[in-house]
């Protein structure tokens, strides 16, 4: 028998099963054979939350989480990090290759011809309250685009598709610098081709009376803290875009549902609720405090913990560093002492090292937008401008593959048996 494959015994009828591994896995569908009774539908596998699950075969990220490492198409992202700049990684994660000179040439050229938006979207975005999330604008923002672009729907043409990925790279950055602009009451600046990706973003949402003194040290940090957020594998948002994508909608619509998932305090929602905790604790001698406050059960520790990772977070130590030299331009930020003291008390305790809870991405990089002059409602708004890429390569790799069907889990039911319906004066 080949050793690639596992053997069960159904203890319920004495009968052995026979189940293929492949890839260290073996196919739920498998399971549908081993019955108890005839007509009984078979096995199936309890999974809430996919802890155990692989929902695809995806060649784009691979993570080792117990070592801490992340790799863009093979290359660690610390050397991506380094060398490369952020449409260079979007290339990479999109076509599984880096560019040449050439390529990356042309991709910049599409890109840069994509950034403005219909005239109709300033007054769409004017129709939100002066208040509004900026997450909640950006979801709806995107999800508009569709209807701006109806010829999005031709999922199965390759050209079709091509455009679609660099008007949504072209156009993230106006939308999410306007929805920025909206926040604060000033007029929509436009974008400015002759600028880089990233020259063009900053400039867009911090352009004040045509003027902006651009930084490049801190432009710099920005695109290595989007290339730190550009792919993750199978996570929430991303498979909330291959879900909603396998319906076969168009890709504004399912790119607008990661951002939907994106927007939750347990995902990219975290990097602005650590800056919502590290006010609430307020001052470094209240950590301890705030620590024993958490292992009780008040509440979590926000930016740690992972659900991949059982050690430090690679792209937490990444950022970091990236902290450093942003903190040499702007001055230390303040919340940076607690945010310290947190840490080093955290991996120190008994709860967080048995639990293997580490920093994760978010928990410096709300420091840093900060101090680069973002206000804390708007820094998912970065996150998923940093996860456009992967998002977009994943849909599309999920498009191709031939195993793809539109996503429908089962369940158990555990509800009523048939009972009969109640007249309304007969309810209790
Ligand atoms: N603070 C305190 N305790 C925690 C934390 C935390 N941040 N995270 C997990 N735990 C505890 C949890 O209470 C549980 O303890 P017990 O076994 O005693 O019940 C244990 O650790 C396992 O937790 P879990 O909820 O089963 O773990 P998970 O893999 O389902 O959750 C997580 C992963 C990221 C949702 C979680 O660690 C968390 O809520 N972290 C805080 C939010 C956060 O920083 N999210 C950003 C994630 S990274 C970037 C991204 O995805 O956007």
């Amino acid at each position: 028998m080949s050793s690639d494959t596992l053997t069960v015994v159904d203890n319920r009828t004495g009968r052995e099963y026979t189940l293929e591994i492949v890839d260290g896995t073996i196919r739920a569908t498998d399971l549908a054979g081993i019955t108890a009774v005839e007509g009984d539908g078979g096995l199936m596998s309890y999974d809430p939350a996919y802890l155990n699950t692989a929902s695809c075969r995806s060649a784009i990220t691979y993570i080792d989480g117990d070592a801490g490492i992340l790799r863009y198409r093979g290359y660690p992202i610390e050397q991506v990090a380094e060398h490369a700049s952020f449409l260079e990684t979007a290339y990479l994660l999109l076509e599984g290759e880096l560019p040449t000179a050439s390529q990356l040439a042309t991709w910049e050229a599409d890109v840069r011809t994509h950034t403005y938006v219909h005239t109709n979207f300033a007054k769409f975005l004017d129709g939100f309250r002066y208040d509004a999330h900026p997450m909640g604008m950006l979801l709806g923002a995107v999800g508009a685009l569709s209807t701006f672009y109806p010829d999005a729907k031709q999922i199965g043409d390759r050209e079709s598709r091509y455009l679609q990925r660099v008007r949504l790279m072209a156009k993230l950055p106006t939308i999410a610098a306007w929805v920025f602009r909206h926040s604060r009451g000033l007029p929509f600046v436009y974008p400015r081709n002759d600028l880089d990706y990233i020259g063009n973003f900053v400039n867009m949402t911090f352009e004040i009376g045509g003027r902006h003194e651009p930084n490049p040290v801190l432009q710099r940090s920005l695109e290595i803290l989007l290339i730190l957020h550009a792919d993750h594998e199978q996570n929430c948002s991303t498979s909330a875009v291959r879900s909603v994508g396998s319906s076969n909608v168009d890709p504004f619509s399912a790119v607008s549902a990661g951002i939907a998932a994106l927007y939750g305090p347990l995902h990219g929602g975290a990097n602005e609720a650590v800056l919502r905790m590290l006010d609430e604790i307020g001052d470094v001698a209240h950590v301890p405090e705030f620590i024993e406050h958490v292992k009780g059960g008040g509440g979590r520790l926000m930016g740690f913990g992972h659900r991949v990772y059982k050690s430090y977070d690679p792209r937490a130590k990444l950022i970091k560093q990236v902290a450093d030299q942003v903190f040499e331009q702007t001055g230390l930020n303040p919340k940076l002492e607690i945010a310290l003291e947190l840490e080093r008390i955290a991996l120190e305790d008994e709860y967080f090292v048995s639990r293997k809870l580490y920093p994760n991405v978010d928990f410096y990089s709300g420091l840093i937008y900060q101090a680069m002059g973002y206000p804390t409602d708007y820094f998912t708004v970065l996150f998923a401008l940093g996860r456009l890429p992967g998002w977009i390569a994943q849909w599309e790799e999920m498009l191709v593959d031939p195993a793809t069907k539109i996503a429908r889990p089962r369940q158990t039911y555990v509800g009523p048996d048939v009972r009969d319906f109640v007249p309304m004066d007969q309810r209790a």
